[in-house]
């Protein structure tokens, strides 16, 4: 048996090369120095008389990870090999346990199991080969626990830095989504002034003028009630006050213009409002529709219109808001009716079809109407570009204001066919 040699074993500690270290704690010297002797030539080693000293040795370590391996005796003085196991199991959670004990001592078998977490338990006097085998597929485990721990904790680190780039980027772009939004609205903000500028000019200056002249009226109307007011006389007094009357008529008429500038501006910033919830589709694209047809028949009165609707009835709840939408609906619906209340010269007729497919809904208007010739398939989503003149008291809002609802707040489509003296066809897709 080879003698227990502090300087060999203090030469070996001292080796600083790759190979694993191992500690070994036994409160005889003899088994100590045979530990040594086999185990010294392939590993670095560390060896300790008891429970108490190799903890402290443990504690006093600022490379404790780099040890890979414990072989204690169980049987040791003060402390045994189990209870210094389980005091150390946190301090150094990935150094794997090898219990040598003279006894098949079952408590401490348990207690090893349970408590300390313990890679084998190898009882005296054990086969050297045995030993030297079990070392180095614990120093294998070892090896495996460390590189698990090491890529858990890489990826940790890597997801942590992930989310955190991705939090960035996220707030990043949801800046610039309020960016694009804000430059989107003073954009339609300056589209809109301009249009709005456009339309004001006109009946502004009709006003201007003509109040100017109705003034000049009145003093010439004064001047002939100052004179005797022969035949003559009254003939003029009438001209002036027919004058008068048909200027303030124009007024009436460019000033109502304006109103409904106004009135068409305030419901088409109303929509904004509201918010997306589930609606049924059918039910709601249908009431719109008739609320439009109704509206007319009692407006306009003596509307023959042929109102139809083939609605799919796999159709359920579709997420939408249904406070613009609506508005959408009844602007396309309203086209429609106008278009086939003409005179075209056939029965009118107004369908309106839903259809599920794959991607989303789609909802349609189609009309036998007047018709859009092809020139103008563009034109008409240009705010206020109307066909049906200022005095119809239409804006040519209807189709922006829808376009903006479906495509814009809904990210759906909005199509238009048309032939003009054959009918219309307005398709809205919205996405699933
Ligand atoms: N279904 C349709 N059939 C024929 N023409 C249409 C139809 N829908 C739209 N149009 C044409 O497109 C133009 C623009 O339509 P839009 O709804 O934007 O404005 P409008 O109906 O003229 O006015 P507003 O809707 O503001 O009362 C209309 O003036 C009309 O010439
Ligand atoms: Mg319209």
């Amino acid at each position: 048996m080879a003698l227990f040699n502090k300087d060999k074993i203090a030469a070996i500690r001292g080796s600083n090369d790759n190979k694993p270290l191992i500690m070994l704690i036994d409160d005889e010297p003899d088994n100590l120095t045979v530990l040594v002797d086999l185990l010294g030539a392939q590993y670095r080693l560390m060896t300790s008389p008891n429970g108490r000293d190799a903890y402290a040795q443990i504690q006093a370590m600022d490379n404790r990870e780099e040890l890979s391996l414990i072989i204690s005796d169980q049987r040791m003085p003060e402390m045994t090999g189990t209870e210094l196991f389980a005091q150390i199991k946190d301090l150094i959670p990935d150094t794997v346990r090898i219990i040598l004990t003279g006894y098949a001592d079952v408590k401490a078998i348990i207690d090893a199991i349970n408590d300390a977490n313990i890679y084998k338990f190898m009882l005296k006097p054990y086969d050297p080969p045995q030993l030297l085998l079990t070392v180095k597929r614990a120093l294998e485990y070892a090896d495996m626990k460390r590189k698990i721990r090491r890529y858990t904790k890489t990826l940790e680190t890597k997801v942590t830095e992930r989310t955190l780039a991705l939090q960035q980027k996220n707030a990043e772009l949801e800046q610039k989504k309020d960016q694009l939004v804000m430059q989107e609205k003073m954009a339609a903000m300056g589209v809109l002034t301009g249009g709005l500028a456009h339309e004001f000019r006109n009946p502004l200056n009709f006003i201007t003028n003509l109040s100017r002249m109705m003034c000049e009226l009145v003093a010439e109307g004064r001047a002939l009630l100052h004179q005797p007011l022969d035949e003559a006389g009254k003939i003029a007094l009438d001209g002036v006050f027919e004058d008068l009357h048909a200027n303030a008529d124009v007024i009436n008429t460019q000033s109502g213009h304006m109103n409904r500038i106004v009135d068409a501006m305030a419901a088409m910033i109303r929509p904004t409002s509201g918010q997306k919830r589930p609606t049924p589709l059918n039910e709601f694209a249908a009431e719109y529709v008739n609320f439009a047809y109704h509206h007319h028949k009692l407006v306009h009165g003596g509307l023959s219109v042929d109102l139809m609707f083939h609605l799919d009835e796999r159709l359920g709840d579709i997420m939408i808001n249904p406070q613009t939408l609506s508005h959408a609906l009844l602007n396309l619906a309203n086209n429609a009716i106008e278009a086939v209340s003409g005179e075209t010269g056939k029965a009118g007729r107004v369908v309106l079809k839903t259809q599920q497919v794959a991607d989303g809904v789609i909802i349609r208007l189609e009309d036998n109407g007047c018709g859009i010739k092809e020139t103008d398939h563009t034109k008409v989503f240009e705010p206020f570009h109307t066909a049906k003149g200022v005095r119809s008291g239409h804006i040519g809002l209807g189709l922006s204001v829808a376009y903006d609802i479906v495509v814009k707040e809904h990210g759906g489509d909005l199509t238009l066919q048309s032939k003009a003296g054959e009918g219309t066809v307005v398709s809205i897709h919205l996405p699933a």
